[in-house]
């Protein structure tokens, strides 16, 4: 399956979700997460992420490795998103910053 990496928090600009075939992904305060046990690995959503945020699982930026447990864990507890909606206010303050981890809103 694909997964949501470390760039999606506190951006989530949800461009990605509208083009999942299988709605796949779930939303959270301020990052999105792929269900790994409804991923058809179509590769559509990848591309559309404007800030590189997604990744094949085996293939997550290093030291990323625990956004794969995470995406498993999240998407069992947060609701379903299909439609695009704005970005977080400050998005583009937030783009490409590291350590965005402790950031993460449950
Ligand atoms: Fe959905 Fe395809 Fe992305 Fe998997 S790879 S989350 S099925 S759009
Ligand atoms: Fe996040 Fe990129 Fe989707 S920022 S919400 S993974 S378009």
């Amino acid at each position: 399956p694909f997964v949501v990496t470390e760039n999606c928090i506190k951006c989530k600009y949800t461009d990605c979700v509208e083009v999942c075939p299988v709605d796949c992904f779930h939303e959270g305060p301020n990052f999105l997460v792929i269900d790994p046990d409804e991923c058809i690995d179509c590769t559509l959503c990848e591309p559309e992420c404007p800030i590189n945020a997604i990744y094949p699982e085996d293939d997550v930026p290093a030291g990323q490795e625990t956004y794969v447990a995470l995406n498993a864990e999240l998407s069992q507890v947060w609701p379903v998103i299909t439609t695009r909606k704005d970005p977080l206010p400050d998005a583009k303050d937030w783009e490409g910053k590291p350590n965005k981890l402790p950031l993460l809103e449950r």
